[in-house]
Order: structure tokens, then C-alpha cells, then sequence
């Protein structure tokens, strides 16, 4: 059986961040989004947080205006933002923890002691037609409590597995990573799609990319820093043929 094809969703949040760095119009994220897709792309992610740090409200409705890709609108599960996303109408919400002093999104949601008002937000985010998307750890706590929730996609946080790689904490990683296996293959037998990311880079994208049950990678940070070097337009294209080799071995 061949693994379904992989996507990538690119994740724009800190052009944005460059951008407000001096409070002006520059860089664009939506310029950035137009030319992620076109060097291959399959959607843009942006994170529209509370503080408003990087994406801003005006830049998720451009994005919904102006892009041709899928749009995965990520946020926090609040009344505010459960709004927005209505009145956006994205193709996805991921719900995230958000944590006002963290620099990222530290960990993956709440989803024991959350449920109840997850399972609320999810379907009525669901009920207006936008495919909602749990950002957990990759535990089979976690996804069963997802698979309760009602979610149709989870997103596995990739961090810790990335995170011990960069420290060189080679047992760590290889517990992380078994950890996302098997939670991406419990995911599967739920019956629900499983996507992942956080701190990936082309090494660790095409180490992932061979399990069959990830079909969507959202990636940022390291892409915008690479674009920096070689360009948005190539740093895409060398992500696309790093998760195509992974895939094309896919176990
Ligand atoms: N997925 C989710 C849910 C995230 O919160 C983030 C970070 O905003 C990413 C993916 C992308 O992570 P990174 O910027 O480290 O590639």
C-alpha cells in the first residue's frame, strides 16, 4: 500500500514578527504566503495569538481573501477567537494552548482536563464547516481524549522529539520518536487524520515523513530562518523534496 501524499503547510507567523519589529508594512506575510504556495505549498498557517505578537487580525482576513490554498487558523479555544474564526470561515482551526509568557507553544493542549469546553469549541467550530484540529502530545491519553472530543485531525507536537536531536540526547530522541509513531499509528486505528509539527527542520521532516499515517507537516520557524540564507521560494522546495524522500520510504 502506498502512504498517502504528504503536505505541507507553511507556517508564516514570523514574517509577521519581522514585520512588527518596526511597526510597519514590511515584510508582508500574506506576500510570503502567496509565494510559499508557489513554490509548493499545500496551505498557510498562521497563528493569530491573544497579544496579537506576530499575526494580526487584518493579515487573517487578507489571508482568507487572498490565498488559493487552505488556510489553518491556529488559536487558543476562547470566546475572542472562536468569533474570529467564525466570521473568518478558514478551512482548518487548530486549537493550541497558549500561555502569554511562553516565546512558542510549549506543549500540547489540555485535552483531559479541557474536554468538556474542547468538545464545546470543536463542534461549533465543526458546525460552521471548519475542520478542526487538536494540538497534542503524542500520547494515547491524548488522542483518546481527542477521539472523545470529537476532533476529525490532531496535530502530534513534534518539540521534545526535535528538541532532544538538537541537544544530542540520542535515547531521549529515540523515545520521542517511538511516542509519535505509536501515536500516530493509534491515531489511525481512531480514525482520526493525524498531522504534526513544531521545530522541524529538513532532517527531522524527512525522518517523519516515513510514517505512513502523517499526511500534513506545518513548519515555520526553521523556513523563515532558512529564507533568510537561500530564499523562501528554494528553502520550500528543498522541505518538499526532504519530505519526499522520507515518504518515498515509508515504513
Ligand atoms: N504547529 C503548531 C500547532 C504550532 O503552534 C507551531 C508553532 O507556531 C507550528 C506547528 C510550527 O512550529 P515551528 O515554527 O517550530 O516550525
Amino acid at each position: 500500500m502506498t502512504a498517502a501524499r504528504l503536505r505541507l503547510g507553511v507556517n508564516i507567523d514570523h514574517v509577521a514578527t519581522v514585520r512588527n519589529a518596526r511597526g510597519g508594512v514590511v515584510p508582508d506575510p500574506v506576500r510570503a504566503a502567496l509565494l510559499a504556495i508557489e513554490a509548493g505549498a499545500d496551505g498557510i498557517t498562521a497563528h493569530l495569538r491573544e497579544d496579537r505578537r506576530h499575526i494580526r487580525d487584518e493579515d487573517m482576513a487578507r489571508l482568507k481573501r487572498e490565498i488559493s490554498k487552505p488556510l489553518n487558523f491556529e488559536m487558543a479555544a476562547t470566546d475572542d477567537m472562536v468569533a474570529i474564526a467564525l466570521r473568518t470561515r478558514p478551512h482548518a482551526s487548530c486549537l493550541v494552548p497558549e500561555k502569554r509568557s511562553e516565546r512558542t507553544t510549549e506543549g500540547g493542549l489540555d485535552v483531559i482536563g479541557g474536554h468538556d469546553h474542547l468538545k464545546f469549541v470543536t463542534a461549533e467550530l465543526k458546525r460552521a464547516s471548519i475542520r478542526v484540529s487538536l494540538f497534542i502530545e503524542p500520547s494515547m491519553e491524548a488522542l483518546e481524549a481527542a477521539h472523545s472530543i470529537g476532533a476529525p485531525v490532531v496535530e502530534l507536537h513534534t518539540g521534545s522529539w526535535c528538541d532532544s536531536l538538537s541537544h544530542g540526547e540520542t535515547e531521549r530522541a529515540a523515545h520521542e520518536f517511538e511516542r509519535i509513531t505509536r501515536a500516530a499509528q493509534h491515531a489511525a486505528k481512531l480514525g482520526i487524520e493525524c498531522h504534526a509539527g513544531h521545530g522541524l527542520d529538513y532532517e527531522t521532516a524527512r525522518t517523519i515523513a516515513r510514517l505512513p499515517q502523517i499526511v500534513e507537516l506545518n513548519i515555520g520557524h526553521f523556513l523563515i530562518g532558512e529564507a533568510i540564507f537561500v530564499g523562501l521560494p528554494t528553502a520550500i522546495r528543498t522541505m518538499r523534496a526532504a519530505m519526499d524522500e522520507g515518504r518515498a520510504h515509508a515504513v
